[in-house]
């Protein structure tokens, strides 16, 4: 895409005459009529300018990518990355998910929330410093966990020590986090979000896994737990590994290919199983052609309606009394007497009449809906 292609409009032409090089510089990484993927670090690169995305960055984006402005505003509302707002300088972050919480998260952001006089994404009325709580940032072994500038800032801290680096930035200072760089702004770090280097001196550093990160590994050596065969040297393949052609031979033979032994294995015994099923099915239906033979649904239904076209048969079968004979006894007598099958889908003993007997003017609306 050439720059003399472009026109902005009066919104997007402030942000476009800063802009606009490392702008297409990013668009260059991307395959031509992708671009649009762009958008995540353009939107990056326009808060190193106003430390959020202003609507002239929404404008500028949408330009430059040749969409619409609702497409970037629904990607930049997405991501809690884009703020919405104008920041401080640092933006400290506070993790209060579950580990945190339980390892005193809530009392470290407590203890911000009281110091700076400021809540959730709000700035200090000196501009330096924004507060977040955050969900999990992804160092949990440390938890509870503080960033500054999505730099890991405070390990396991404390309400002390996440007061003490506040009144540090405050003054001015960029103190040496427990990981990693030095702390630099918001600014700063969205230019390296956006895909650029930080040239500050100091700006990058190797930061080692510290002990809470290896304690797996430790226990592991100390209990002498190790992954067979694994070892630290194998080279890791940059390349894609050449196709395995004899793999797809045995996959896709081809039409011309000798025909394959037959094979006892997983597939043959279900086969069998398949055919064991198929075989009962077919006897159960020579019974029932040969016979009374009833599935034990059918006897079940047979039981609980008396009225039905097939009755049980006999005590003897079903240990229930033949149907129609006497009761054994008064008792029994005065229960089923009691307790005759109402019909009409009412419950055993409900003798009521039906609704049409009780009110004779619903007869006729109830015949009407037949
Ligand atoms: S829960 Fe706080 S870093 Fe994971």
């Amino acid at each position: 895409m050439s720059d003399t292609t472009l026109e902005f409009s009066p919104a997007a032409a402030p942000l476009a005459d800063k802009l606009l090089a490392p702008a297409l510089e990013i668009l260059a990484r991307y395959p031509t009529g992708r671009e649009r993927s762009a958008l995540l670090p353009l939107l990056h690169l326009v808060q190193t300018e106003d430390g959020y995305v202003t609507p002239g960055g929404v404008a500028f984006c949408a330009e430059i990518l040749r969409i619409n402005k609702a497409q970037v505003g629904a990607v930049a509302t997405f991501y809690t990355m884009y703020k919405r707002r104008p920041t401080g300088d640092y933006l400290i972050s506070v993790c209060t998910n579950t580990l945190c919480n339980v390892l005193g998260g809530q009392e470290v952001y407590d203890g911000l929330v009281e110091h700076l006089g400021v809540g959730h994404d709000e700035t200090t009325a000196d501009g330096s410093i924004t507060l977040e709580h955050a969900e999990c940032l992804a160092a949990c072994d440390y938890a509870p966990v503080v960033t500054v500038n999505y730099d890991y800032a405070i390990d396991q801290a404390t309400p002390a020590a996440a007061v003490e680096l506040a009144e540090q930035l405050r003054r001015g200072e960029r103190p040496t986090p427990a990981r990693g760089s030095r702390i630099c702004t918001l600014k700063e770090m969205q230019i390296q979000l956006a895909g650029f280097a930080d040239e500050r001196e100091g700006a990058v550093a190797d930061g080692r896994a510290g002990a809470p990160s290896l304690r797996g590994v430790s226990l592991a050596q100390e209990h002498g737990v190790a992954v067979a065969d694994f070892n630290i040297d194998t080279a890791i393949p940059t390349t894609k590994p050449a196709r395995d052609e004899s793999a797809k031979a045995v996959k896709d033979p081809g039409p011309n290919a000798p025909a394959a032994p037959a094979k006892e294995g997983f597939v043959a015994k279900a086969a069998h199983a398949v055919k064991a099923v198929v075989g009962k099915v077919e006897e159960r239906v020579e019974h029932r052609k040969a016979g009374d033979v009833k599935d034990p649904e059918v006897r079940t239904a047979e039981h609980r309606n008396t009225t039905a076209s097939t009755p049980a048969t006999g005590a003897a079968k079903t240990g229930l009394p033949e149907s129609g004979a006497a009761p054994q006894n008064p008792a029994e007598s005065a229960g089923v007497a009691a307790n005759q099958p109402a019909g009409d889908g009412k419950p055993a003993g409900d003798s009521s009449a039906s609704p049409a007997a009780e009110n004779p003017s619903r007869k006729g609306s109830d015949e009407e809906t037949k």
